[in-house]
């Protein structure tokens, strides 16, 4: 299937705003210092640059409430400065997608301050308000994904609001036809300004169920499970009614031409791919993280990847993720070696790819003490590894004293290992996993086999994961040791256009080949 559209042509590139560079030396990283990070991603050879929220916000969930959606927070800079982000980005021919929270908004936001202010407010139906139950406790026993009760008592007016997440994030009722148009205005107002779509915050949370039914307890939980995963979110996530909003969201972005709606998902597969929409007319991308969850062998990945492309709906394009804002980094979850194998699998794979940033610098999860810690999800529900500060520290871009991110303090702490495992360091070492992400996404960039190309053959050989990706010109054979120990493999001999060890490119063989432990090959067979 030929790739067209940019979005399944090119490669994505989460940029975490607060951790990226900051200019101003607040410690936070800002919009100025994206920009002056620009030429390094044209560099890496990314071609969509995803920013998470940069709205004004009270930063309980840092940005994920958001108080004013057509605005820029002071922290990151003024409207002013989106704007000269947005032209040098667009200058340079990458792409601007933008984050959508459509779920909630915070507490502090007009529309919540005038629905919480009377029963009888123009803007109560826009949030989710309830009785209490009879016993005077929360309407249903809908939790919190960060911990404790979804309902929040709200004395004033005496009913409970709902929260998916923090209480300070109310979350907004779609089935409300005048939130759900202001909700498409503030798609329009930044498509007017000319970005090219939006990751959209937790879509398969938009809908609730209109019943309001409890959810069933949780067969898999345990005593020492977090609270929050006691139940079963049968009535609060994956409504049949969330795939209508999706088809009419992608149609305001439809109406400005080729714009990407990529939505974040975690569903099993076969509901995954059910927000492709009919016909394709929901998500362009629902995000798959399938490589997040699955055990890192062989066998799994294998049969990941089968099941994913068996389930993809005719003409649905693929996309694959190792690592994002809320997730460990998959330096630290594979380690240092595998990290490497990752990155060819990701690059080599059928689909649209997302590096989150620091990916390609083997960037780790860090340590953060617990005086330290920012994040709500820790600080709620704390031991329990819920907490993602340590895949949030600040980039590490040279060996200078806070990693050149800011001469201030860093809101979060940097890695141990920045004086060595950072931008410049790596650049000059011809071996390293910064050298080996640009050359994979050169190599994918030149040859259409590795973009549009069909993929076939996916097997795994003990462990070793196979698979083969072709057009009618070019052939590649992709062998990855997904194992520790020396694995031999017989081929038909051909030549190793790159190793993950980088050392032997061009390297001719005869029928058999071996593969160093944590080694990926991509071969042309003869
Ligand atoms: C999404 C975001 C996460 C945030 C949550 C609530 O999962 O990726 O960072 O905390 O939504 O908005
Ligand atoms: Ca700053």
């Amino acid at each position: 299937m030929q790739a067209t559209a940019w979005w399944q042509r090119g490669i994505i590139y989460e940029v975490y705003p607060r951790s990226f560079q900051d200019t101003n030396n607040d410690g936070i990283g800002d919009l100025a210092g994206i920009l002056t990070r620009l030429d390094y991603l044209v560099e890496l050879g990314v071609d969509v640059l995803w920013v998470a929220p940069i709205y004004p916000s009270p930063m309980e969930d840092f940005g994920y409430d958001i108080s004013d959606y057509c605005g820029i927070d002071g922290r990151f800079g003024t409207l002013a400065d989106f704007d000269e982000l947005l032209k040098a980005v667009l200058e340079r021919d990458l792409k601007l997608i933008l984050a959508f929270v459509p779920n909630h908004t915070s507490n502090k936001h007009p529309w919540f301050l005038e629905s919480r202010s009377s029963r009888e407010n123009s803007k109560r139906d826009w949030y989710l308000w309830r009785d209490a139950s009879e016993d005077g406790g929360p309407p249903n026993n809908w939790l919190s994904n960060f911990g404790g009760s979804g309902w929040e008592w709200d004395a004033t007016t005496k009913q409970y609001y709902y929260h998916s997440f923090l209480k300070q994030q109310p979350d907004v009722n779609w089935r409300n036809p005048s939130l759900r148009e202001a909700m498409f205005d503030v798609l329009r107002f930044w498509l007017d300004r000319g970005v090219d779509g939006f990751r959209v915050d937790v879509m398969w949370l938009l809908f609730k169920d209109e019943q309001f039914r409890n959810n069933p307890i949780n067969p898999a939980g345990h005593e020492n499970s977090p609270a929050s995963q006691r139940l079963l979110p049968i009535f609060n996530a994956d409504r049949p009614e969330i795939h209508g909003l999706v088809a009419s969201m992608r149609s305001v972005l439809d109406s400005y031409g080729e714009r990407l709606l990529l939505g974040e998902i975690y569903l099993p597969i076969n509901q995954l791919v059910l927000y492709y929409g009919k016909d394709l007319t929901g998500a362009s991308l629902p995000f798959n993280f399938q490589l997040i969850q699955c055990a890192w062998r062989a066998d799994a990945i294998a049969q990941i990847i089968r099941e994913y492309e068996a389930a993809l709906p005719p003409g649905a394009w693929p996309n694959w993720v190792l690592g994002n804002h809320d997730q460990a980094r998959i330096s630290s979850r594979v380690g240092a070696e595998q990290a490497r194998v990752a990155a060819m699998l990701l690059l080599t794979l059928r689909g649209t790819p997302t590096i989150y940033y620091g990916e390609e610098i083997g960037m780790r999860n860090v340590m953060i003490p617990p005086q330290e810690v920012q994040d709500p999800a820790e600080k709620n529900q704390p031991g329990f590894g819920l907490g993602r500060d340590p895949e949030r520290t600040p980039m590490s871009w040279d060996s200078s004293r806070s990693a050149g991110f800011t001469e201030g303090k860093p809101w979060l702490p940097l890695g141990e290992d920045y004086p060595t495992r950072n931008v410049v360091n790596l650049s000059c070492q011809r071996d390293s996993i910064l050298t080996l992400y640009r050359k994979l996404i050169r190599l994918r960039r030149s040859n259409e086999a590795l973009i549009s190309g069909r993929l076939k053959g996916v097997v795994a050989n003990g462990n070793v994961l196979r698979y083969e990706r072709s057009d009618d010109v070019k052939h590649f054979t992709i062998l990855l040791n997904l194992g520790h120990e020396q694995e031999e493999i017989s081929l038909e001999g051909g030549r190793v256009v790159v190793s993950t060890y980088l050392d032997r490119e061009d390297y001719l063989f005869e029928r058999n080949i071996s593969l160093r432990p944590s080694e990926g090959l991509i071969v042309n067979l003869r």
